[in-house]
């Protein structure tokens, strides 16, 4: 890891930066792979790779069994196809009609529950001479997204009966997968099982049936069907707490220098509001962070940070760049010191789920909100690292911007 500071410094990125760890996330691959048995594995790559690079982490899961990508909305598909990326991709979300034709071109597949966006991709096929592929989303109570359970085998009829669409899967979402109670997750897959079968009765034949997400992977066999969605378990995070039933590698290290170090005295405040008081002689280094990189405000005087392998605890205000914590007794660091916001350090770890609940949230919200002028370092095979940076708002720096 040493390396990749140096490599960092060499490019002259900013001294906060995430750390991706490549061999970790395709051991999560291939573990997902071989607890999804005979299931195909769709990586869930939305939100840019859930925060590490969607670019990346689809390459990655790829390589180590993954046989489909997810995203969330046509620019995220588009962004797979333009880094040359061929696999079979779904846009779980909704496609507005008129994004039809580029979702079509692109080869994506589109999720449908209502007829207005199947006519659009089919004419977007019949004008493009291809056939449009669709999986149809089934509303087996989440209430969000999709056609009623009593209404699909007709809609898939006639989605069938439309020669420019071809029908690829079907699907249904898990509201409480990663919940002590599984009643509601059973009761959801029955009620999509019951719409299969159906299906397979009226001899209407769906290729691909999916339903797990990844805490559904993990613990509802059933779920599995033929085709599987895990999204925060490819990143190594355990969908809930004292979880896996495989060996899950955390893949996101997120990290920044000291900038600061200033010794405190007396009556002296730090930060906004002036929420935290010295009594003196408090060490105090002031981080180069703040809540525009993704590191929540809600963690004022309550997030840790990781130091020399000790944790130090933010004093005062989240800044919008900055963040100050107090160092513990007997460590001492000048400017420049590497220091872990999330992932390990020594003997020390600071979990995703750490931090989400010190900030009051879930781990796919810390993740998902580190900002995009964080630079992501890619490392593979430990100690080799290659720099991509995703930062579109800094064309200048000429690194790796989309
Ligand atoms: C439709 C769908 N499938 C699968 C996933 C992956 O979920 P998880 O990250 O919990 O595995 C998501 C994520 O929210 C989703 O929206």
């Amino acid at each position: 890891m040493a390396a990749a500071l140096g490599a960092l410094l060499e490019r002259n990125l900013r001294p906060t930066w995430v750390e991706v760890d490549l061999d970790a996330l395709a051991a999560n691959v291939r573990e997902l792979v071989r607890l999804a048995g005979g299931s195909q594995v769709m990586a869930v790559v939305k939100a840019d790779g859930y925060g590490h690079g969607a670019v990346e982490v689809a390459r990655t899961a790829l390589e180590a069994g993954a046989r489909w990508l997810a995203v969330a909305c046509l620019e995220e598909g588009l962004q797979l196809r333009h880094h040359r990326v061929t696999a079979p991709v779904l846009v779980l979300g909704y496609l507005p009609p008129e994004e039809a034709r580029a979702a079509v071109d692109a080869d994506l597949s589109c999720c449908v529950f209502a007829d207005e966006t199947a006519r659009a991709l089919a004419q977007a096929a019949a004008r493009s001479g291809r056939r449009a592929r669709v999986h149809v989303k089934v509303d087996t109570g989440m209430g969000r997204l999709g056609i009623r359970p009593e209404e699909a085998v007709a809609f898939v009829r006639r989605l069938k009966g439309i020669p420019a669409l071809e029908v690829e899967g079907i699907f249904t979402h898990l509201a409480t997968a990663d919940e002590e109670d599984l009643s509601f997750a059973r009761a959801q897959l029955e009620r999509f099982l019951t719409t299969v079968m159906a299906l397979e009765r009226e001899q209407v034949h769906v290729p691909f049936r999916h339903a797990a997400n990844s805490a559904a992977l993990l613990r509802l066999p059933d779920a599995r069907f033929n085709l599987v969605r895990p999204g925060l378990a490819v990143y190594g995070v355990s969908p809930m707490p004292g979880l896996p039933a495989v060996p899950l590698r955390p893949v996101l290290t997120w990290k920044t220098r000291v900038a600061q170090v200033k010794v405190m005295r007396p009556g002296e405040t730090v930060g906004y509001g002036r929420t935290w008081h010295s009594r003196g002689g408090e060490v105090v280094a002031t981080l180069p962070v703040g809540y525009a990189d993704g590191y929540r405000r809600a963690l004022s005087n309550r997030g840790e940070v990781l130091v020399r392998g000790r944790r130090a605890r933010v004093a005062g205000r989240v800044s919008m760049d900055q963040v100050t914590v107090v160092l513990p007794a007997g460590v001492e660091v000048a400017a420049g010191e590497e220091v872990v916001l999330l992932g390990s350090q020594g003997e020390e770890t600071i979990s995703a789920w750490e931090m989400a609940r010190a900030a009051d949230t879930i781990p796919y919200e810390v993740l998902v909100g580190i900002g995009r002028r964080v630079p992501r370092v890619y490392l593979r095979d430990a100690g080799a690292p290659r720099i991509e940076a995703v930062m579109t708002g800094f064309a200048g720096r000429g690194e790796g911007s989309e």
